[in-house]
């Protein structure tokens, strides 16, 4: 749990940055109609919640950093008896205040009457445009009002900056974050040992995606971070494959890329595992392959090495295994320098992990690569995909696709990788499976 003198210090840095002549505005997600009535389940906007915790839709943080009456100010529904009867409670302006530590709360509907004062006097709107098109109408149509009042002499914006510095902040996590992190994977690992026990020839796919919301729902994750992607035989050649309605069969491998959302935070997790239990020659010698690359990849992470080394790493280990297999032909380095390896291994080594699975942050200062940071938290996930359709690739190795990947957060020596425990050894996952 995230307590609210985090929140506190984070808003605090971020105006720091800010300075008194800029203003930050932050508007809630939209709620996304699904048909007629019905909404998606709603996910506040990840900066937002970033800075205040505040789970409800309709809202708009502002942060004035400076200001006499106030530097939060949260504009958000007010309590309303004949919407709480059907949607439950709202905070409002007194838990605005009371709950979230607003300095100062204002109902929604009042938005454009008063986001005009929080305008004038400032220099520079830090808000990233383009994302919701309908609140920049809105905050544009503002701005254009107080445009109308520079005669008398006010200062008026001249300039918007996208939120990258908050951004930068996220990017490092603070021991509570990496605590909640640490739950969504552990919740994690039940669902995917549980999926796996649960797998036999015959079932479905969207059996074993059961089975894992299962385990997050009772643990307390009410959401996959992202779409679960379940995926037997060639399936399992299908990056980001989320259609889960195939009946897996004997001899497959399945594929399974699914992580809990606690508290908001994401876990991002990569298992794959033969349907009967029993790895073939074949599936273990990719599968091996990749753990390789996966281990020696994890192990080079700590404070100053490159973000670009892991994936170094892996294209070493996976391009000599590859030749290794018979399935590429010539010298490992001049295979690596023509990228002969990207039929099989066309992603990256991972990414930013954190209230986004893609989570946010640069991935390159000044066109290098950035070296990593104690507290950055990522994902090592290397795969090698044995689709049919790669000519000229022999009947053997059809369908094979493996991907393993873990979440791993930089310490001040190295590393910890938060899903250690979860099986992931040929061996481990025979004997989990042979239970
Ligand atoms: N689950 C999406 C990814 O691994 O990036
Ligand atoms: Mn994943
Ligand atoms: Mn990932």
């Amino acid at each position: 749990m995230i307590k609210l003198s985090e929140y506190a210090k984070r808003r605090k840095d971020f105006m720091q940055q800010v300075g008194p002549s800029g203003v930050v505005i932050i508007a809630s997600a939209p709620e996304r109609p699904r048909n007629g009535d019905a909404f998606y389940p709603y996910r506040q906007n990840s900066d937002f919640y970033y800075l205040t915790g505040f789970e409800e839709p309709e809202a708009v943080l502002v942060l004035a950093p400076k200001r006499k009456e106030g530097e939060f100010i949260l504009f958000n529904r007010v309590r309303d008896r004949d919407h709480e009867i059907w949607d439950g409670p709202r905070a409002g302006q007194e838990g605005a205040v009371h709950d979230f530590q607003a300095d100062q709360s204002f109902p929604i509907s009042q938005l454009n009457d008063l986001l005009p004062e929080f305008l004038i006097g400032r220099e520079t709107i830090h808000y990233t445009l383009g994302l919701n098109r309908d609140f920049d109408k809105t905050l544009l149509n503002n701005l254009n009002k107080v445009r109308g009042k520079i005669r008398g002499g006010l200062q008026s914006p001249n300039g918007f900056i996208d939120i990258s510095n908050l951004h930068e902040m996220r990017l490092l996590k603070s021991a509570s974050e990496i605590a909640v992190m640490q739950k969504a994977v552990d919740i994690t690992h039940k669902a995917h040992v549980r999926a796996m026990a649960f797998c036999k020839p015959g079932v479905y796919e969207y059996q074993l995606e059961a089975e894992l919301m299962y385990e997050f729902q009772r643990n307390g994750a009410r959401s996959p971070a992202y779409n679960s992607i379940v995926g037997s035989g060639r399936n399992t050649c299908i990056l980001h494959y989320i259609s889960n309605n195939q009946k897996i069969a004997d001899g497959d491998l399945v594929l399974i890329d699914a992580g809990a959302e606690y508290q908001n935070y994401a876990a991002d997790i990569t298992r794959t595992f033969p349907a009967n239990g029993k790895f073939t020659s074949e599936q273990r010698a990719v599968y091996d392959i990749v753990l390789e690359a996966q281990l020696a990849a994890i192990k080079s992470i700590k404070p100053g090495a490159s973000w670009v080394s892991a994936q170094d790493i892996i294209v070493k280990i996976m391009t000599q295994g590859l030749v290794d297999l018979g399935i590429l032909k010539g010298s490992v380095e001049t295979l690596i320098e023509k990228e002969a390896y990207l039929p099989y291994y066309m992603h990256r080594s991972g990414h930013w992990l954190g209230l986004d699975v893609h989570d946010v942050g640069r991935y390159r200062v000044h066109t290098k690569w950035r070296p990593l940071e104690q507290g950055m938290v990522f994902t090592v996930e290397p795969g090698l995909y044995l689709s049919s359709d790669i000519p000229g690739l022999a009947k053997r190795w059809h369908h094979i696709g493996v991907r393993i990947e873990d979440n791993v957060v930089v310490t001040e020596k190295g590393h910890q990788v938060l899903s250690n425990s979860i099986p992931k050894t040929v061996t481990e996952i025979e004997a989990l499976m042979a239970n």
